[in-house]
């Protein structure tokens, strides 16, 4: 099936998407596995994989679309090495969470959504990570981090090598 290189050099191999759909198509709920699957392998869900994924399903690709944009979770452009999920759900937020993504913002210089000009971070906003009571959370690719605070988020970042800006006093 199609290959298509991107400017980093993944391979995104349809047939790779395909495996993935063959292997969930039958099961109940197969959209969002399939999504989560497609997502882990390219770090992303690349438009291409797609038709694949809504022919596999009898779907239109119209209802992929659909259910990738409605959920945060999903990414359709590619992002940085890691991945830093601030959680701005309501336990987090009265516990500082809005300062704390005012100050990560700053630091790698992007909104939500964006990639450090180093490639090494995404920014992403995330709605609960389950860890309220230790408020607030932020998610650095699969590891939460509880009662976070400016200083430790730095330490995270720089921890992972991430060059970080000046934060305006
Ligand atoms: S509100 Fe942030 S972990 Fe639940």
């Amino acid at each position: 099936m199609t290959e298509q290189k991107s400017s980093l050099q993944t391979i995104i191999s349809l047939s790779d998407v395909q495996d993935i759909v063959d292997e969930s198509k039958n099961r109940p709920g197969a959209l969002l596995p399939i999504l989560h699957a497609v997502q882990k392998r390219y770090g992303f869900i690349p438009n291409s994989s797609v038709p694949v994924i809504a022919q596999g399903l009898n779907l239109s690709r119209a209802e992929v679309h659909g259910v990738i944009s409605f959920y945060h979770f999903f990414r359709t452009e590619r992002g940085g090495e890691h991945t830093l999920y601030v959680c701005r759900a309501e336990a987090c937020q009265s516990m500082g969470s809005r300062e704390l993504e005012r100050h990560v913002k700053e630091r790698l210089g992007v909104d939500y959504h964006g990639t450090s000009a180093d490639g090494r971070v995404t920014l992403e906003p995330v709605y609960c990570l389950g860890n309220c009571a230790c408020s607030p959370n932020v998610r650095f690719d699969d590891d939460v981090y509880a009662r976070m605070d400016n200083q430790k988020l730095d330490e995270l970042l720089a921890a992972h090598g991430v060059k970080v800006g000046e934060v305006t006093p």
